[in-house]
């Protein structure tokens, strides 16, 4: 979703808010802007740049014509909700009298009325956007105008507006602060030393400050150069939490890769062992951080639904075959968007699992709320502090994937997958299903992917070559069983949303009952094959790979090393390193992530922004 950038300080606003827009672009990437206030002798105004398409093309716009210095500012990458994002609609929108610019992230769900009602007031107030927030940039234009400073124009809009938000406004008349507020809408403050900052997350501000101030719902942030002040929106003053960021700059950098998603990729290892770490006892028991539900609640807890969306689903799609096999609790997984709709069935005894990186995920988000209204306990997974989701529920796991910034979503799905099998061993090891060396002995299994996706990263040359012979491919199918279905649906997601291919995702066993159809000669399936361990499940994935190939498909089969029953059936052999067939996804889904990633790359696509996609989506 948008990204926005705050700034007051003593440098100049506009290198600190493009530079703050350029590490938040993976939020959305329709258009950008930016609006300065402008002290010039005593002639205070606003100054305002901005243009459709990607943040390069802002900054062609304020290189050709510079803005005036200022070292107060607001910015905002889009990615749009209310009308085309064109130059007119981008953000910042400026009130009726050019005093007040705003930016937005969400939706203003009564904008129309609120339209409306300015229309009938003026034609002076006449809008010239389609958004909805040039909507709230005239009302605060109006609060204003009735004598009260920012903040408390800011308090009296927001409780007019319905619907989920951040808003960040600058006056022209008081050049000394930065006015901001959120509902349902991600906004974290950076302190700074003589100067601070707004953004929609730290990456924002991660260069000038590791200092952050969370803020809680339906909270005002007003910033000066040297203070910061939150209030509710009935002005009534409220404390923010205050946390150190825990990575910095060179996390958020490309650091000589060409696309963050490929640094993402390479990063797994780490990632996953750093995920891992401090988990044990010195007894050697499992512990969980910020497991804040004590063991008689987790003893108590007879159902588990996950929630979750994107590549987040296909995580908890794996949780399931590891909890109820760990555990004998039973699972179920759904879609963030549809479960509230549904009625589910919930009470104190079901524990609902809402994974999500970001954290901020509207959908899922709402979906908690819901489950926290019935009584059920909520568990987060997540992998960024601060954000929404792990606040509003009763414990969380951290992964610690650090930030992810590709769109498309690598080392944050194998954190969450590392956090989804600890939470499956920590409640056998608490309800007692599985003895405690067997829960050591998966962990020791765990503590070793790092050096198996190290492997498979190492042998690269046969994922980078399949993709250079794919190019020009229109179709490609992915089949897996048992747990690596959901890797093949997460192989074709990452194809559907980088290459823009059609590409789908079977468990291997529905072949026949349908997508057998779609079999035609050459077209590429990718087969994840499990382990041999599972006979069973490996030879009728075997059967699944002679029927497609006998009907003229390519076979691209991921296979453990050593199984040379494979090989005759195989037109392409991906090696992967002989793991569990439970921890298999996580290293089966890397060969899909790379292949995805160099695929969309050849067909000159911007991998790190695929079209109409954004990292974090803050409306449902
Ligand atoms: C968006 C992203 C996906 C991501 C999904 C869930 O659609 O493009 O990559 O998987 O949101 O995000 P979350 O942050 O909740 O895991």
């Amino acid at each position: 979703m948008c990204g926005i950038v705050g700034y007051v300080g003593t440098r100049q606003a506009q290198d600190v808010v493009v530079d703050g827009l350029r590490r938040l672009e993976y939020r959305g990437y329709d258009s950008a802007g930016i609006a300065l206030v402008v002290d010039g002798d005593g002639d205070v105004r606003i100054a305002v740049a901005k243009k459709a398409g990607k943040l390069a093309n802002l900054e062609k716009v304020i290189a050709d014509t510079p803005l005036p210095a200022s070292t107060t500012g607001i910015g905002h990458t889009r990615w749009a909700t209310h009308g085309a994002p064109n130059d007119v609609n981008a953000h910042p929108h400026l009130g009726f009298g050019r005093r007040v610019a705003l930016v937005h992230n969400g939706i203003i769900e009564n904008f129309a009325e609120l339209r409306e009602r300015i229309e009938a007031d003026s034609e002076q107030l006449g809008l010239v956007s389609e958004t909805d927030t040039e909507v709230a940039a005239q009302l605060l234009e109006l609060q204003l105008a009735s004598d009260v400073d920012l903040t408390e124009a800011m308090q009296r809009v927001c409780g007019q507006l319905d619907g989920a938000f951040t808003l960040v406004a600058v006056d022209a008349h008081d050049p000394t602060r930065v006015v901001a507020a959120r509902r349902n809408s991600p906004l974290v403050v950076g302190i700074g030393d003589g100067e601070n900052f707004l953004g929609s997350d730290v990456a924002a501000f991660i260069e000038h400050t590791r200092e952050a101030l969370e803020l809680g719902q339906d909270q005002v942030v007003t910033i000066t150069a040297d203070s910061v002040s939150i209030t509710d929106f009935h002005g009534v003053p409220q404390e923010g939490r205050r946390y150190h960021v825990d990575w910095d700059l060179s996390a958020a950098e490309k650091e000589g890769h060409d696309w963050f998603m490929r640094k993402e990729i390479y990063e797994q290892p780490r990632a996953v062992a750093d995920s891992l770490l401090g988990r044990r006892t010195a007894e050697g028991l499992l512990h969980l951080d910020e497991m804040r539900l004590s063991d008689q609640e987790l003893r108590d807890i007879d159902k588990i639904i996950i929630i979750a969306c994107g590549t987040s689903f296909y995580a908890g799609m794996v949780a399931k075959y590891a909890i109820e096999h760990w555990c004998r609790v039973p699972v179920e997984v759904e879609l963030a968007s549809e479960f509230r709709y549904r009625d589910p069935i919930l009470d104190y005894s079901t524990l609902v699992v809402a994974i999500s990186q970001s954290g901020e995920t509207a959908d899922t988000l709402q979906a908690i709320r819901h489950a926290r209204t019935q009584r059920s306990k909520v568990l987060a997974i997540c992998n960024t502090n601060g954000s929404t989701i792990p606040r509003e529920s009763d414990a969380v796991i951290y992964t610690h994937a650090g930030p992810e910034i590709g769109v498309a979503s690598t080392k944050g799905f194998l954190t969450q997958l590392v956090a989804c099998y600890l939470l499956a061993l920590y409640l056998a090891q608490v309800k007692g299903t599985r003895f405690g060396d067997e829960i050591t002995q998966v962990v020791h299994e765990l503590e070793a992917i790092p050096g198996h996706i190290e492997s498979v990263l190492a042998d690269d040359a046969v994922v980078l070559e399949l993709a250079q012979s794919l190019v020009g491919a229109t179709s490609v199918l992915f089949l897996g069983r048992h747990a690596g279905y959901p890797v093949a649906l997460e192989g074709a997601l990452k194809l559907k949303e980088l290459a823009y291919l059609h590409a789908e995702g079977f468990a291997a066993g529905e072949l026949k009952h349908g997508p057998i159809a779609l079999i035609e000669s050459g077209l590429p399936v990718f087969c994840v094959v499990p382990p041999r361990g599972r006979d069973q499940l490996h030879d009728k994935m075997l059967s699944g790979i002679q029927e497609v190939r006998a009907r003229g498909a390519r076979t691209i089969c991921l296979a453990e090393e050593g199984d040379d029953k494979i090989t005759p059936y195989a037109d392409v052999l991906i090696r992967l390193p002989a793991v569990p067939v439970l921890l298999q996804p996580l290293v089966a889904v890397v060969p899909l992530q790379l292949f995805a990633c160099e695929l969309a790359s050849l067909m000159g696509h911007d991998v790190d922004q695929p079209r109409n996609l954004a990292k974090s989506v803050t409306v449902e």
